[in-house]
C-alpha cells in the first residue's frame, strides 16, 4: 500500500538558522522512527537575503554535535508553497504574520499555518523559537532543544492521525 505522505515546511526569516535546524531535527526523528516514506520535509525563509546559502556555520556545528546534519540550501517561501504543504510551521510570531500576509493575497486554502511550538505539549500558547543569529552559542543550543521538543510533538500528532 502506498504510504500517506504528510508535507511539512519549517519557516523562519533567513532560512539559515532556525528552520534548517528544525528541518534537520525532523528528518532525524522521522528516519529514526522508520517513517521516511510518510513525510516530505523542507524549510524556507520569509526573506530572500540568504537564498542559495548553506545553513549558518554555528547552526551546522551545534546540530552536528547532536548527530543532526543540516543539508539544506536557503530559499524564500513562495505563495505557491501554501498548496505544496499540509503544515507550514513558523518559528516566531513575526514569521507567522508575514506568512499570513502573503497568504491573504493568494486566496490559497491549502496548508495549516501555525507556530512550530504549538506542537510542544509543554510550551505556552504563542511560544516562539527565538532568533539566534546575533547572539551567542547558547542561542543555537536553545534552538536545537526547542526544535527537538516541538518536532517530537509533531511526529506524535502525525503518527496518531495516520493510525
Ligand atoms: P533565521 O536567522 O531566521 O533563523 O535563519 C536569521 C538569519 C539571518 C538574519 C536574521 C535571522 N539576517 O538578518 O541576515
Amino acid at each position: 500500500m502506498k504510504a500517506r505522505v504528510t508535507r511539512v515546511c519549517f519557516v523562519c526569516l533567513g532560512n539559515i538558522c532556525r528552520s534548517p535546524t528544525a528541518e534537520g531535527v525532523m528528518r532525524r526523528l522521522v528516519r529514526d522512527a522508520g517513517l521516511e516514506d510518510q513525510f516530505q520535509i523542507e524549510s524556507a525563509g520569509t526573506a530572500a537575503y540568504h537564498a542559495g546559502e548553506r545553513p549558518d556555520q554555528r547552526a551546522r556545528a551545534f546540530a552536528g554535535k547532536r548527530g543532526t546534519p543540516l543539508d539544506s540550501h536557503a530559499r524564500q517561501f513562495l505563495e505557491a508553497d501554501f498548496d505544496r504543504f499540509d503544515w507550514v510551521l513558523a518559528m516566531d510570531r513575526e514569521n507567522l504574520e508575514n506568512l499570513e500576509m502573503l497568504r491573504s493575497g493568494s486566496g490559497s486554502s491549502g496548508a495549516q499555518v501555525i507556530l512550530l511550538r504549538a506542537f510542544d505539549p509543554v510550551a505556552p500558547t504563542g511560544a516562539e523559537v527565538p532568533d539566534p543569529y546575533y547572539g551567542g552559542d547558547a542561542g543555537f543550543e536553545e534552538v536545537l532543544d526547542l526544535c527537538e521538543a516541538a518536532c517530537r510533538g509533531l511526529l506524535e500528532k502525525v503518527r496518531d492521525s495516520h493510525a
